[in-house]
């Protein structure tokens, strides 16, 4: 298949019946499919959308192009879970079939609204000379999945200053007051995040831009999103195109995290508690979406996947995954994630880890604590000893790093092989890994870090091997069941 313009952007309705059939036959032969994460039956996948809690069940979409493993025409996939764990494929939930969204239905959030699930998304257009208009659009689910999109659209265009790459509103109430954050970027090229209002969900009006630092925008700001932990704001967002002084990250584009004291909504201002954070200390964590779930918890859902990079599974025509669902946590201004408690209900066959763990089924988890001052080294592999993921323990230096150069299948090299994170030193390290057949993800001190990623063996891994000093390592692993 050649992806240009025209093959990228056909209707939905114009590619041949036998298509679809034929990309998922092929893409579930894949070695690399994954047992417990959120995929696509074929083609892309990128940024989780509508992630709610409404009719009794836990609602989340994923920007998807079912074609091929590329940027093309993207819908919502809809799902719906009742433990965050498994997930029912819904289907298309909505599609880019209107005059507002035809080249587009792109990211956007939902709340629960009376009987109903409010949405805003962008619609994404382009005109004959391949212009970019943005609408932000609102929609209305019902108890049966049923979504009527609302025209005309919520807000039409930009406002004055700022160019049409606007998009990705974030939906939130406050005392009865609705609120929209969208990304934005101004007409001299700096990111920028919109806050609209409004008091009858029909009638948007901005309030302002948020005063974000300037050397926290980049050029554009994607996927702006707000969440409320024990009363204090933390915002999500990815800034591209920022410079890398000001924030040490080496993937494509970072996934920022800022931790507030206030967020002033009349005056769109947003008092930071301390540094902006990396949101993932990994290679392919993007697009968070985090919401507060009427339960009181902040949960959150990362694309496990980045702009603008090829991955081994494009020749199988589908890329990309979404990560667990994560609780998000404060102590002392910092962001701790963890899988959501529902997540250990997936364990099985709870075995103590040795030096070598041989029978594993290609899903599986440890939890494992080093003694301090120690170092110890994790090989997650398969039965061929020439390829394995590799991850270094040092609890004296306080460093995790985990090395993607010996699994067989490289990709987005150029952004390094590699990621370090710092931790405490001289002191005791507890890390949980879960590794997916070709996804893992790593949450160290009790998600004080968290680090995630894609790995491509030649088989789903089936073996853990320590070295080092494998006496000052306590832990257990387990099997997940599917
Ligand atoms: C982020 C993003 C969003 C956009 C969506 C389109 O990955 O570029 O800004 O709405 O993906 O799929």
């Amino acid at each position: 298949m050649i992806w240009n313009r025209e093959t990228r952007y056909t209707p939905y309705n114009a590619w041949p019946k036998s298509t679809l059939p034929a990309l998922t036959a092929q893409v579930a032969t894949s070695k690399w499919r994954l047992h417990n994460h959120i995929q696509p039956a074929s083609g892309l996948l990128n940024d989780p959308n509508g992630f709610a809690y409404f009719n009794h069940q836990w609602q989340l979409s994923y920007q998807v192009f079912p074609y091929g493993p590329v940027h093309g025409l993207k819908a919502w996939q809809h799902l719906t879970s009742t433990d965050l764990i498994h997930w029912h494929d819904e289907g298309l939930a909505i599609q880019p079939d209107s005059k507002y969204d035809s080249h587009g239905a792109y990211t956007g959030t939902a709340i629960p609204v009376g009987d109903r699930l409010f949405i805003m998304y962008t619609g994404n257009v382009r005109d004959a000379d391949w212009n970019r208009h943005a609408y932000q659009i609102g929609a209305w689910m019902d108890t049966d999945n049923q979504v009527k999109k609302i025209t005309p659209p919520m807000i039409m265009a930009a406002p004055a200053g700022y160019t049409t790459s606007f998009r990705d509103p974030d939906l939130f109430e406050r005392n009865g007051e609705y609120y929209a954050l969208i990304g934005a970027q101004t007409t001299a090229n700096r990111g920028a995040a919109l806050l609209y209002h409004s008091s009858d969900l029909k009638q948007w009006d901005l309030q302002g831009e948020l005063d974000l630092p300037a050397e926290l925008r980049g050029y554009m700001v994607e996927c702006p999103n707000l969440v409320e932990i024990d009363g204090q704001p933390v915002l999500i967002f990815c800034p591209q195109g920022l410079p890398q002084t000001t924030l040490a990250y080496e993937n494509i584009y970072p996934n920022v995290s800022l931790v507030g004291t206030q967020f002033d909504l009349d005056q769109v201002k947003f008092t930071a508690a301390g540094a902006p954070t990396q949101l993932d200390a990994g290679f392919d964590v993007y697009a968070t979406q985090a919401f507060n779930a009427p339960d009181g918890r902040a949960l959150a859902v990362s694309w496990i996947g980045l702009p603008e990079i090829g991955y081994p599974t494009d020749s199988e025509n589908w890329a990309h995954c979404l990560s667990l669902v994560k609780e998000l946590t404060l102590k002392d201004n910092h962001l701790y994630q963890n899988p959501v408690i529902e997540t250990k209900r997936l364990r099985e066959n709870a075995q103590v880890l040795q030096a070598e763990v041989t029978s594993l089924t290609g899903a599986f988890e440890t939890e494992l604590t080093l003694a301090a001052d120690e170092q110890v080294r994790l090989k997650v592999a398969t039965t061929d000893a020439a390829h394995y993921l590799l991850i270094d323990l040092d609890s004296q230096t306080g460093t995790v790093t985990i090395d993607r150069r010996h699994t067989g299948h490289p990709f987005a090299e150029k952004y390094g092989q590699t990621r370090t994170t710092q931790v405490l030193r001289h002191t005791a390290l507890k890390l949980r890994l879960i590794i997916d057949v070709s996804v893992f993800e790593c949450y160290i001190n009790n998600g004080y870090t968290t680090m995630t990623g894609r790995f491509f063996l030649d088989d789903a891994p089936t073996q853990l091997q320590l070295a080092g000093n494998v006496a000052a390592v306590s832990g257990t692993v387990w099997n997940w069941r599917k």
